[in-house]
């Protein structure tokens, strides 16, 4: 099969024809869901009257905490989220009551009449002000390995730093949406804009105080999630099914763009302290790291975000004595949560940054210290959990990007450019990239699915992963299509339905593909043995013994090797199981295979395979204004055998850009009462197109296939992010020209123009 098909839903959504939950056709009596949200980051509700504001005309209900049927309670992993204020306000934009009217109008004018008494306390909005307050979420968690107390003491050199990162929006096009439709009984249809229906699924179940069974949530597609829809899409549809099960009508809620980004958490801002202990010939002896964490108000995935930090705090190196801490601090903003990377990002951004001021300490080349101190393979090759890593391919990316890319003669250019240039400074900088796959928390590894064979001979998919633009069910119907050896218009990816495949993961961790495909190929591999089962009889007669290892599935047709004339197209085949009544419909499942992790001691294998990459970005810089643009990047990366590269390439481009707007113009600011200052596209910076590198080589590694999965393929929704990170360096490596390179530049993610501007101003004036 040609490996470059489109995205499924491709001219949908180019055309506008594409159905989000927002475009679906609504019954008549559908009424408009609005929250009524805290105007105040922390306080006491110390008492409300409702009354009035249920007289307002068109208001069909008005719910405070009180009138939930279940428990007041959506928190994931930890309970420690209510679903509506009981007491405690904790965030600007929690959720106070819910109100369902006919319109936005007649909610607005409710709004105004409900009465309430809340007492204001002083929130505490800073990463910093949590930890000089020790306001910490969880205990501190290390990992470590060898020991780095004696080791430090042996080096010839140590730095010690203190970086930072800021937080990411994830403004995914499609704000959090939720229609809830009562039935009959205490049944409740909900759609909903989750990365994660079965939990979605639960949490209402729960509020409802109605089994799981009673609750279906449906998606047929996100408009972008990145992690934003994985927890917190859950809000929403809890909303929505509370007033369509207390009015007994379809509710639907939308957020408005401002609102989603003022009440929505976002990626976790990061101040990390390190120290790095190292030798004269540039090898790392030791590092000690510790990540601090603005988790918001609750836990939401901020422990497994940590996990992950510290999983990739060694990023592509091997370095023996390391001990990495990590706290998630709680502050009065909204819970940060899932983004794209997970934590990796931010774990990657600190060796980085080490490497680099290694390197600089050193007067050598940061590439050289890099490739120096990359695993190796048969030794210096266990990662800090004590996983061995196998099939590294980061010498093989590395050998032919630094000769595609012209790295060392290009950066002797933009020295020579640097030395004839006041006021435009260039930089370059590698950036490599060494990504574990699979959820960190091993029970989530598991997929199902249901396939249906009709008897027209058309195939329908069903798997519990959610498309969010990222070609998910593209992949799958590939994948099923080559099972049956049908075209591809033969196969239907159906939405994703609690009811059809139950207690399903998170479509996240990039692994959606991996275990929904896995699962899908397992369905289809349950019927093809019952076609051969069937044929391996129906083809035999007399002398001829048909062999079932004989019977292929290609073009359409069941053919069998063995014989000219038992040659049916695939239809025919379907019929003649039907009428032999024989089951065209299979369930699948997949479990990835030996992942296990003690929490206990830090150590196991979290990860199935890890993902490798490098890229180098050049950037040019204006050291007046400091405004960058990037003038070349080069990206090679590994998707193992790819089977659609053209959504592999694409994947791969969006993560780096996205990774850039992270790294340079996205900055959220918030006051010190806990408002977000910038909720809206004028005021929050993502990339645009003018943002995309005037040179951008995006590669694919070739001959790579992955032992043990789906067509030997490898993950690619998360790890291509990082490689945002090449071009934040080589916009410090032009920065730091400035003043020849004598002293590391205070910068930090984001390095917006105004950031870039300061830290020159103190190159120059070496304060
Ligand atoms: N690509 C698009 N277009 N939209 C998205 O929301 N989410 C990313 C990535 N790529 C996302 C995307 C994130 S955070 C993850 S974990 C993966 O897709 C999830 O999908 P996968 O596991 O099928 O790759
Ligand atoms: N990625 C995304 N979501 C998760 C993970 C992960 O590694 N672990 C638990 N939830
Ligand atoms: Mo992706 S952050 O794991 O949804």
């Amino acid at each position: 099969m040609p490996n470059k098909i489109v995205h499924e839903s491709g001219n949908l959504h180019v055309t506008g024809k594409a159905v989000y939950i927002d475009d679906i056709n609504t019954p008549s009596n559908t009424l408009h869901g609005f929250i009524v949200t805290s105007p105040i980051a922390k306080g006491i509700l110390k008492s409300f009257d409702l009354s009035d504001a249920l007289e307002t005309p068109g208001v069909h209900a008005i719910l405070s905490y009180k009138d939930i049927p279940g428990q007041n309670q959506m928190g994931t992993i930890v309970h420690d989220e209510v679903i509506l204020v009981e007491k405690d306000i904790e965030f600007i934009g929690q959720g106070l009551f819910i109100i369902a009217a006919d319109n936005e109008h007649c909610a607005l004018n409710a709004k105004a009449k409900i009465k309430m008494e809340i007492e204001e306390l002083e929130p505490v909005i800073s990463l910093e002000d949590s930890m000089k307050l020790g306001l910490k979420l969880h205990d501190t968690i290390v990992m470590e390995s060898g020991n780095i107390n004696t080791e430090f003491a042996k080096c010839d050199h140590i730095i010690e730093a203190q970086i930072e990162n800021g937080g990411q929006e994830h403004w995914y096009l499609e704000t959090q949406v939720s229609l809830a439709i009562p039935g009959e009984y205490d049944e409740i249809k909900i759609y909903s804009s989750t990365q994660h229906p079965s939990e979605t699924q639960a949490l209402i179940a729960e509020a409802l105080h109605v089994g799981k069974h009673a609750v279906v949530v449906e998606t047929r597609r996100l408009g972008g999630a990145f992690g934003g829809k994985e927890t917190q899409a859950n809000n929403v549809a809890i909303w929505a099914s509370l007033l369509a099960n207390k009015t007994q009508k379809p509710v639907k809620i939308r957020l408005f763009r401002d609102e989603d980004q003022k009440i929505t958490g976002k990626r976790h801002p990061f101040l990390i302290n390190y120290k790095i202990g190292f030798n004269n010939d540039g090898i790392i002896k030791a590092y000690f790291v510790d990540f601090n964490a603005n988790a918001g108000y609750s836990s939401d995935l901020s422990m497994a975000i940590l996990a992950r930090a510290r999983t990739h705090a060694e990023n592509a190196y091997f370095i023996p004595n390391i001990r990495i801490e990590s706290t998630a601090w709680k502050t009065n903003i909204p819970s940060n949560t899932a983004f794209r990377g997970f934590g990796g990002p931010q774990g990657i951004y600190a060796i980085e940054d080490a490497m680099e001021r290694v390197a600089l300490k050193l007067g050598k080349e940061p590439a050289e210290i890099k490739y120096k101190n990359f695993y190796k393979h048969d030794i210096n090759n266990t990662t800090p959990y004590g996983e061995i890593v196998e099939n590294n391919r980061i010498y093989t990316i590395w050998d032919k990007i630094i000769e595609d890319s012209d790295y060392y003669s290009r950066k002797k250019k933009i020295n020579e450019f640097n030395k004839n240039n006041e006021f435009k400074k260039r930089g370059i900088a590698l950036t490599p990239v060494k990504f574990g796959i699979s959820f960190n928390t091993p029970f989530l590894n598991q997929a199902g699915s249901l396939v249906n064979i009709y008897t027209d001979g058309t195939v329908l998919v069903n798997h519990g992963g959610i498309e969010m633009g990222q070609g998910l069910h593209t992949k799958i119907g590939q994948i099923v299509a080559d099972e049956f050896g049908i075209s591809l218009n033969k196969v239907k990816v159906n939405a994703t339905i609690t009811s059809t495949v139950p207690n399903t993961s998170a479509t996240a961790a990039s692994s959606g593909t991996d275990m929904n495909g896995m699962a899908a190929k397992n369905a289809a591999d349950k019927l093809i043995a019952r076609f051969k089962e069937f044929l391996t009889k129906h083809w035999s007669a007399n002398t001829y013994k048909c062999q079932p290892e004989n019977i292929i599935f290609k073009d359409n047709k069941v053919i069998d090797l063995g014989n000219d004339l038992n040659n049916i197209e695939f239809t025919e085949a379907v019929n003649l199981l039907y009428l032999d009544r024989i089951s065209l419909s299979a369930q699948g499942f997949y479990k990835t295979p030996n992942l296990y992790f003690n929490n206990e001691t830090q150590k196991g294998r979290p990860f199935h395979y890890f993902v490798w990459g490098i890229s180098i970005s050049e950037v040019e810089l204006d050291i007046l204004t400091g405004r960058h643009k990037i003038l070349r990047t080069d990206i090679l990366h590994d998707t193992g055998h790819s089977f659609n590269e053209n959504i592999d390439i694409g994947q791969i481009e969006g993560a780096f850009i996205q990774g850039v707007g992270w790294c340079t113009s996205e900055e959220m600011k918030w006051d010190k009462k806990g408002n977000l200052l910038n909720h809206s596209p004028d005021t929050y910076k993502i990339p645009g197109i003018r943002d995309i590198p005037e040179i951008f080589n995006v590669e694919l590694l070739k001959n790579a296939p992955n032992p043990n999965t789906i067509k030997q393929s490898k993950a690619v929704g998360e790890p291509p992010f990082i490689h945002g990170l090449s071009v934040f360096f080589a916009i410090k490596h032009a920065t730091a020209a400035v003043n020849d390179h004598k002293k590391y530049p205070n910068l930090n993610i984001p390095a917006t123009h105004e950031k870039i501007i300061l830290a020159i101003d103190e190159l120059k004036n070496n304060k």
